[in-house]
């Protein structure tokens, strides 16, 4: 392992404000999004539509890295040129979601942990082969009346970690994502006492089995009201109460912390992004995003599965970036800006 590559890796990931965009939906999720929009979710549509963002002309000027799906690492575009070649001509690295996702956790009722160990170490060095940089794997974390466990919180920190590692080893950087869910009535305070034990074990794991946190990525959920919850916290408490939980908890040596959206408006999650770095900079690491629905949103709607709509679909996403780079150096001045 070079820890000095991997660190200038994760660096290179949050710099001059750029985020990442979150485009690593597997195959039943990306067929959720796009029945949503009455395609019909084929190998050739799913190719056309991540096409379609990782053409959009200046994009490396907000976007650092693309995560991405196992097919669609594997993809190349119409013209016959390999996606991961068209996100390197736009100075985006290409990352790759490894974990299998969460199955239900034996022993529990309705809790989950993430898998996708097994065989790991290799499926690492053919990503690395295809060109991958960093790696993502997600842990979710239910809130509900007796959940989260903390069985629920100590094995998904152990596999964050065991995977952590096994990204480091094989030259990846390991994008660290335990993902405290937003769904239900629970208060700002309940997320916040369930994304303060969470992150506290998964720092613990990663301690005790060796990661570098200079090479590593931390994805977390911001701290925020539950979606059901009758009483809706505003961004300046989600700005406060989120920070207050990284730094209890994140080591100052983690180079950046890029938030997932979870489920926020694509509004949302850039004003609370940015409230964080109007009101609480100077902070130990950098705070960017790492957003799937709340870049991809308005895009896919305006995309519509018609290569027709394909310039107008690319700059809803430009739109979108833009705004959430300027959120990572508090300069969003609303809407229109
Ligand atoms: P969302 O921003 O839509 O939550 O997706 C980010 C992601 O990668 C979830 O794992």
């Amino acid at each position: 392992m070079d820890l000095g590559q991997l660190s200038s890796i994760a660096e290179a990931m949050v710099a001059d404000s750029r985020g990442l965009l979150a485009a690593d939906e597997s195959t039943g999720t990306i067929k959720k999004r796009f029945d949503g929009i009455n395609v019909e979710s084929t190998e050739d549509a799913r190719r056309d539509y991540r096409e379609m963002l990782f053409r959009a002309a200046g994009l490396g000027e907000f976007i650092s890295g693309a995560i991405l799906y196992d097919e669609t690492i594997r993809q190349s575009a119409a013209d016959g040129t390999p996606l991961v070649r068209l996100l390197e001509s736009q100075n985006i690295l290409p990352g790759i979601k490894v974990d299998a996702g969460a199955k239900p956790l034996a022993g529990s009722d309705g809790e989950t942990v993430t898998e996708g160990l097994d065989g790991l170490t290799d499926r690492v060095a053919e990503y690395v082969e295809l060109g991958a940089k960093f790696a993502k794997w997600r842990a979710v974390i239910a809130i509900g009346e007796s959940i989260p466990s903390a069985a629920a919180i100590h094995v998904n920190a152990h596999a964050l970690a065991r995977y952590a590692m096994i990204c480091q080893e094989g030259g990846l950087v390991p994008i660290v994502e335990p993902e405290v869910l937003m769904d239900g009535d629970h208060t700002i305070e309940d997320c916040a006492e369930v994304t303060e034990e969470t992150l506290n074990a998964v720092y613990s794991e990663l301690f005790a089995q060796g990661v570098m946190l200079e090479g590593t990525i931390l994805k977390p959920n911001m701290v925020i009201s539950g979606k059901d919850c009758p009483e809706q916290a505003g961004a300046d408490d989600v700005a406060s109460l989120t920070v207050a939980v990284l730094k209890r908890t994140v080591p100052s040596a983690v180079p950046g912390i890029m938030f997932l959206s979870g489920g926020q408006s694509e509004i949302q999650a850039t004003e609370h992004l940015n409230a964080m770095n109007a009101n609480h900079s100077p902070l130990p690491w950098k705070l960017s995003y790492s957003y799937g629905r709340a870049l991809q949103e308005g895009a896919l709607e305006a995309w519509g599965g018609n290569t027709a709509n394909n310039e107008a679909a690319q700059a809803r996403l430009l739109e979108r970036a833009r705004l959430n780079s300027a959120a990572c150096s508090a300069s969003y001045m609303g809407e229109a800006a």
